[in-house]
């Protein structure tokens, strides 16, 4: 999904590099010009959605930069940035088509604030997708730590979250070693914003950003409900996706990420006892009222050879299956215990065939 994009125009080097800096924190693409000639010139070359216009350049004032601009690209939004305001180049500014005018020195969270009016937020449409399986062995964190690479391979801004509060797996299957977990969050919840949200999470060599169980067990139970939507809500400033992985009973934390997701994946295998278990759920789910078009089912390591079939199982559960992911223990298992995702590992395998195709339908 394409963020968008700021051009930052002012003749002060530690402010351009600061202000890109957090605007890439908090999810935009940030570019900077030094004068209004370069940036007239990487404009007309890479169209942007906002200005940030210092009013004093060197070689023209940012109001001649705004006219000019707004003469190419009359949608672009603009914010002019001044040390010296005066009613007069304020009501010209606005004249020219700025949206706002905000003196130096400037709160960020005010500019972060008077950005989004202008363009919104940088991914409004964040999309939570949630692999779940009450209990274990089905290959429910297989499916999230691959659909997750899948997704940041494809440019977006992928969070990757373990939710298996007591029993973790997502840092293991990555050969991560997180200097901070989901309890440094939760401690600091009334201080949680998009930039302390990408400094306590761990960069993949993928690209996306993980946030797994707490180290210490007895840390999980002081995890509320309100603080998971919370902390997901901060993710809408930053992320285009989030996976979250996890399982366990239809309360609790459950039930806040399943409320904030766009689809939950149910992940079952085709044997009986399973089947019976993902019925009981799906019903679970329903009476909670989470079936809306949100829970798809997905069959993990299929096999065309099993005794159940597609179709059996779905008379049976009353539910179409959504997509399957065939069954390569070998290659599954030496990716688990290298830490490196099947799709990185073997991206021609069928697994990872299949959990590309699952991405192409979720994007
Ligand atoms: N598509 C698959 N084919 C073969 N084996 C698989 C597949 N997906 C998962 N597995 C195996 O299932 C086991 C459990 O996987 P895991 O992802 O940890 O499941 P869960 O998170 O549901 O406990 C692992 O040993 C893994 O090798
Ligand atoms: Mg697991």
């Amino acid at each position: 999904m394409e963020k968008s994009r700021i051009l930052i125009i002012d003749d002060d080097p530690n402010l351009r590099k600061t202000l890109s800096d957090i605007l890439k924190v908090k999810g935009y693409e940030a570019f900077a010009a030094e004068n209004g000639e370069k940036a007239l010139a990487f404009l007309r070359a890479n169209p942007v959605d906002l200005l940030l216009i210092d009013l004093a350049l060197p070689d023209m004032s940012g109001l001649d930069v705004l006219s000019k601009a707004k003469t190419d690209f009359p949608a672009m939004a603009a914010i002019i940035l001044t040390g010296n305001a005066t009613i007069e180049s304020a009501v010209e500014a606005t004249k020219q088509g700025a949206c706002s005018y905000l003196m130096k020195p400037y709160d960020i969270e005010q500019l972060v604030d008077n950005i989004r009016r202008a363009i919104g937020k940088p991914h409004a449409d964040l999309k939570i997708i949630t692999v779940y399986n009450p209990l274990g062995g089905m290959g429910t964190t297989t499916i999230a730590v691959n659909l997750a690479t899948c997704l940041a391979g494809n440019n977006a801004k992928v969070a990757l979250i373990d939710l298996n509060l007591f029993s973790g797996d997502v840092a293991t299957f990555l050969n991560l070693n997180p200097a901070y977990t989901l309890s440094s969050v939760t401690k600091n919840i009334s201080r949680i914003d998009s930039s302390f949200i990408m400094s306590v999470m761990t960069r993949h060599s993928s690209g996306m950003h993980v946030l797994t169980e707490p180290l210490e067990v007895d840390e999980c139970s002081d995890i509320t409900p309100e603080q998971i939507s919370h902390i997901l809500n901060t993710f809408r400033d930053v992320f285009s996706h989030v996976i979250i992985d996890t399982g366990g009973y239809i309360a609790g934390c459950n039930t806040a990420v399943f409320e904030a997701s766009n689809t939950i994946l149910y992940n079952t295998v085709m044997n009986l006892p399973s089947l019976k278990n993902t019925k009981r759920y799906i019903a679970g789910l329903e009476k909670n009222g989470f079936m809306k078009g949100k829970v798809k089912l997905l069959v993990n390591r299929y096999t065309q050879r099993a005794d159940i079939s597609i179709e059996e199982a779905e008379k049976v559960l009353n539910w179409k299956v959504f997509h399957t992911i065939p069954n390569e223990y070998k290659e599954v298992v030496e990716s688990i215990n290298n830490g490196v995702p099947i799709v990185s590992l073997y991206p021609r395998s069928a697994v990872s065939k299949a959990i590309v195709n699952l991405s192409e339908l979720l994007k």
